[in-house]
């Protein structure tokens, strides 16, 4: 057996049983799907896409897998907003709402499965009327409103993949994703609101455009009202062209391996990767963990992910799974501080919410921001909690589970990528009790290991997390570069496909992410996890957030340095910075006690949310800054800076 590559220092022993109210009436309570599922993979995911979605005409073949292209339900044909819409309204359910929209400026509009399949069908047929076939791609740059997912479901109608560019994203960027894509069609708006004010999108569509020879047409949803100039020729009011359109659009039968939609993600040279879904094996694996993960009750649930429809997880948690379910769902355009640090938690109220899905980065926010903000509201509706997208710090699980589920909600702390395309590991949270900073175990058809420099499988302790089997929504290629595809997943181990994740394996079989092994030390010889730290430095009672990184050292190869953010209340003196040096000296052990800690007012992250360890690197050692552009605020380097001067 091999040894473990990275350290594993921190233990948690805090573990939480199902709660009992909430195992009593869950989907699943016995661990039943896993044997299934571990019996024999290929049957279970059939099942699955027999049962959760509708399909015009069934597969042929489960699986064929010629390492690393997999096809999933060969011979299956169908239409993915067919499943999301119009089998919801047959069966009697159109006036079930779809969406609980609320504008950042407080309007609302309440969208019902029949209002949403009326919607789909007329963009549709403007999209063919565009000239837009089974096949193209359309790029799509708007804010949160329901034009959004109307503009995603109504490609899928007609067969064309979408490639919804984050609304944050910068000319270039567009200009870089729609040339990659080589779209035909723009679906943007005037802008959206943000932070209490108007924020423009379409200026940067038409800067984007100069530059773009494939696009004939751009689609403009007016939001804000505010003035934009129009292209003759090229650019076309959404409303105007809605009034005009048919309102029958029959779906196209999409075959299972059919391109559903690009996603572009930063990998490590300039270009970015535009990670290709497909459409039968996709929407199966949403399906069933919307599903189980969240222990979804369409009927009666308030659900809702509280992330932008513009990364993975708004596709697959917040169009996709919860439409193909037949759920509920709150949607929200704006920020969580506007009008006030309360706004979600007012809507939780407002909606009833029973299931809330957010990011670590959103969870510690909220700690930094204080107890009384959701202390002031009446958040009983919640019967359980998701996060997604970060190693979540113990302590803020806590605060999360204590503050927002009240002690009484199970949380699912859901590890999945853009590639994976759907959760992977996760808890079904009637079965499998959490603990606090673990994502637990792999879901079921979902198969993992721990492995260390060599691809050896550790048992215990840290090293590489890989997937050993195909699963229904993975990633089938990038887009026009299939040597990247097998060169970034498949070759750093044999067989395997690794992402660039650490992990730990605990006595129990819990999986621990460590975050992105690029992020991991090396001090005195010994490897340890940024994740390890910060959790250790979040641990202290004056901490609200904290990144690690490890700079060159001269005495020990790398010596920790920690940014830390104080909560609320808390000053920052030489004394206190001494003893969380010691925090985590005791916590985890003399080897992992920072060499610096810093205080300071704000960490740089990219416009998802994750922490740029990379730039914190950079001022660490005192180089010169590298690549700042996918920063969401720039001038925060510039503070921290300061405070390391
Ligand atoms: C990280 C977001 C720990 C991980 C769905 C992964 C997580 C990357 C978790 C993918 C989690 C996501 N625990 N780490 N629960 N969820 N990650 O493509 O490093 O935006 O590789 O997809 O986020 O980020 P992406």
């Amino acid at each position: 057996m091999a040894e473990p590559t990275i350290e594993d220092y921190f233990t948690e022993d805090r573990s939480f049983a199902p709660p009992e109210e909430f195992a009593e009436t869950a989907l699943v309570t016995d661990r039943s799907l896993y044997e299934e599922a571990a019996a024999d993979p290929e049957a279970f995911w059939a099942r699955q896409a027999r049962e959760l979605l509708s399909w015009y005409r069934d597969f042929d073949t489960v699986l064929e897998w010629d390492l690393p292209f997999a096809r999933w339900f060969d011979g299956g044909t169908l239409n993915v907003s067919y499943n999301c819409l119009d089998r919801h309204v047959e069966a009697g359910r159109g006036d079930k709402v779809a969406f609980w929209w609320e504008g950042e400026p407080g309007d609302t509009r309440t969208v019902t499965y029949a209002d949403l399949l009326a919607e789909v069908q007329r963009f549709a047929n403007v999209l063919r009327s565009l000239g837009v076939q089974r096949g193209d791609r359309v790029a799509i740059y708007m804010p949160m409103i329901p034009e959004l997912p109307v503009a995603m479901l109504a490609c899928t109608r007609v067969g064309a993949a979408h490639s919804v560019i984050f609304g944050g994203f910068s000319p270039d960027s567009i200009t870089d994703r729609v040339n990659d894509a080589e779209a035909t069609v723009v679906v943007t708006a005037d802008g959206g609101f943000r932070k209490g004010a108007a924020s423009a999108l379409k200026p940067n569509v038409d800067a984007a455009l100069e530059a773009c020879p494939s696009v004939n047409h751009v689609v403009v949803v007016r939001r804000t009202g505010e003035d934009v100039a129009m292209v003759e020729g090229r650019d076309l009011w959404y409303h105007d062209l809605m009034a005009e359109a048919a309102e029958v659009c029959e779906p196209e039968h999409m075959a299972a391996e059919d391109l559903l939609y690009l996603l572009y993600t930063s990998g490590t040279t300039a270009k970015p990767k535009g990670i290709m879904h497909t459409t039968g094996g996709y929407l199966t694996q949403v399906a069933f963990t919307h599903r189980y993960v969240f222990d979804l009750r369409p009927d009666t649930d308030v659900y809702w992910c509280a992330a932008d429809i513009g990364w993975v997880t708004g596709h697959s948690y917040i169009v996709y799974g919860p439409l193909t379910n037949g759920a509920s769902s709150v949607l929200y355009e704006g920020t969580p501080d506007t009008p006030g640090r309360d706004r979600l938690w007012d809507m939780v109220e407002r909606y009833r919410v029973t299931q809330l899905y957010t990011a670590p980065t959103a969870i510690r926010m909220f700690m930094k921001w204080g107890d009384h903000e959701p202390g002031g509201h009446d958040l009983a509706s919640l019967r359980l909690l998701g996060t997604v997208g970060e190693p979540i710090n113990p302590e803020a699980w806590m605060w999360y589970h204590t503050h927002i589920g009240g002690g009484r909600c199970p949380i699912v702390d859901t590890w999945w990528q853009t590639e994976t395309g759907a959760q992977m590991v996760a808890p079904l949270p009637g079965v499998v009790a959490t603990k606090p900073g673990s994502a637990t175990i792999p879901l079921p058809g979902v198969f993992g290991e721990v492995v260390d420099d060599e691809g050896n499988p550790v048992e215990r302790g840290g090293g590489y997390w890989t997937l050993t089997k195909p699963w229904p929504a993975m990633l089938r290629g990038v887009w026009g570069d299939p040597e990247r595809y097998r060169d970034t997943y498949w070759s750093r181990f044999e067989g395997r496909y690794f992402a660039g994740d650490g992990a730990k394996i605990d006595e129990d079989g819990y999986i621990w992410f460590l975050g992105r092994v690029d992020d991991v030390m090396n001090v005195s010889g010994h490897r340890i996890s940024t994740t390890e730290v910060e959790s250790a430095l979040v641990d202290h009672p004056a901490v609200a957030e904290a990144a690690v990184v490890g700079a060159t050292d001269d005495v020990t190869g790398q010596a920790i340095v920690g940014y830390v953010i104080v909560r609320g209340g808390v000053e920052a003196t030489a004394d206190l910075v001494d003893e969380l040096r010691a925090h985590v000296a005791t916590k985890i052990g003399p080897t992992a006690r920072p060499k610096q800690v810093l205080v300071v007012p704000d960490l740089p992250k990219t416009r998802s949310g994750k922490i740029m360890r990379r730039l914190l690197r950079d001022v660490a050692e005192g180089r010169e800054l590298g690549d700042t552009t996918t920063l969401a605020d720039p001038g925060i380097v510039e503070q921290i800076r300061d405070a390391a001067r």
